[in-house]
């Protein structure tokens, strides 16, 4: 049962289609979020366990919550787990499937921005551990994950901004067209002149479908997968330094990931300038409330040192980007003057 192939796509419309998509499944039991359930539940005509959406709860705690619930309903191997939420949900439930009965199949149904793009995808499922965070996880693969950007339209747009920094990132990873056609479909979003989120759903599928590829062809991140990453290990040094939320530390990420290219010349000013001004321009954070020392400190301590180096994510140019080791001990000299 251990799915290690890539999740397959569903690219919906309307969330009421979303049940016909399950006519093979055999007997259905949906893991939905609290949220999720008040405003789209009754469309999912399935015994359904119900989990509240935090932190706290991505435990293992919960997970033998999710378990006994299971069992309670007499679910067995052969049923279907269908998760439907955001990115606490799909960690949970993704966890769960692979360690009920040793693994059930399960399908992911994504409602926010960031777990249609990144979250419920790739594989990852982890739960966190006395505060820290995705501390336990297994690499697993649902058997399908629908992309329905129709459930963004209840999203609070503070949450769609942490899912906006991770899209752009996707398309400055590998396709400058598709970065200029999002960015113009988000401003006109902004100015009003737009009033739907069926303008920027084809960039969803699109980097939902890049994310796809790129954990398929390297699943344990020995090689592609880690440019996924850019603008993250700044990211995760802010996050911890300052407690501002993961989308805002990404972006001010990515916009320092931009400025360090600069510096060694891996790609131009105005490439750099650009990011930073279209980010300012959609309300994304730009500039990191951590001075140098701090951030340099926090990175030498990230998780994905290796050795005496610290792997980058640098900007060639809009569309391309390349990893870049650095010696760990001169980050302070390679931050130094960066903001
Ligand atoms: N496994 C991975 O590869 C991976 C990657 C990135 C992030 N993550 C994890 O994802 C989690 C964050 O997930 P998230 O940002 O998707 O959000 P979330 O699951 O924390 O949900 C955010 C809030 O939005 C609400 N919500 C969800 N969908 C909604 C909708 N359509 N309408 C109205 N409200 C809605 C939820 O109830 C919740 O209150 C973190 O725990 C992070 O570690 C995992």
């Amino acid at each position: 049962m251990d799915n290690l192939n890539p999740a397959k796509l569903i690219d919906c419309a309307s969330i009421e289609e979303i049940p016909s998509l399950l006519h093979s499944e055999g007997r259905v039991i949906v893991i939905i979020d609290q949220n999720i359930k008040e405003l789209y539940g009754h469309h999912f005509p399935f015994e359904q366990i119900v989990v509240e959406a935090s932190e706290k709860n991505k435990s293992l705690q919960m997970v033998g919550q999710i378990a006994a619930r299971l069992m309670d309903l007499e679910a067995d191997r052969d049923t279907f787990l269908l998760v439907i939420g955001g990115g606490i949900l799909t960690d949970l439930g993704g966890f769960v499937a692979s360690a009920y009965f040793r693994g059930v199949k399960c399908g992911f149904v994504p409602t926010t921005l960031l777990a249609q793009v990144d979250a419920s995808l790739g594989g990852k499922n982890g739960v966190n551990l006395d505060g820290y965070k995705n501390i336990l996880g297994v690499i697993r693969q649902p058997e399908f994950t629908v992309i329905c950007p129709a459930f963004l339209k209840s999203l609070p747009h503070h949450e769609i901004n942490e899912g906006l920094a991770e899209l752009l990132k996707t398309f400055i990873l590998f396709s400058n067209e598709s970065y200029k056609g999002l960015l113009n479909a988000l401003l006109k979003l902004r100015s009003g002149a737009l009033d739907t989120i069926s303008q920027i759903a084809p960039f969803i599928a699109e980097a939902a479908r890049f994310k796809t590829q790129v954990t398929a062809r390297d699943l344990y991140e020995k090689g592609e997968r880690k440019l996924l990453n850019l603008g993250h290990t700044f990211a995760h040094a802010i996050e911890k330094e300052c407690g501002i939320s993961h989308g805002e530390a990404v972006a001010a990420g990515i916009v320092l990931a931009a400025k360090l290219s600069v510096k060694l010349s891996v790609t131009s000013k105005a490439t750099a300038d650009k990011i930073e001004n279209d980010f300012r321009l959609l309300g994304l954070r730009t500039a990191s409330p951590v001075n140098t020392m701090t951030l340099a400190n926090a990175i030498k301590r990230d998780k994905k040192r290796s050795g005496d180096n610290i792997t980058f994510i640098l900007i060639e140019k809009i569309g391309k980007c390349v990893a870049y080791p650095l010696p760990v001990n001169s980050i302070e000299e390679y931050l130094y003057d960066l903001y």
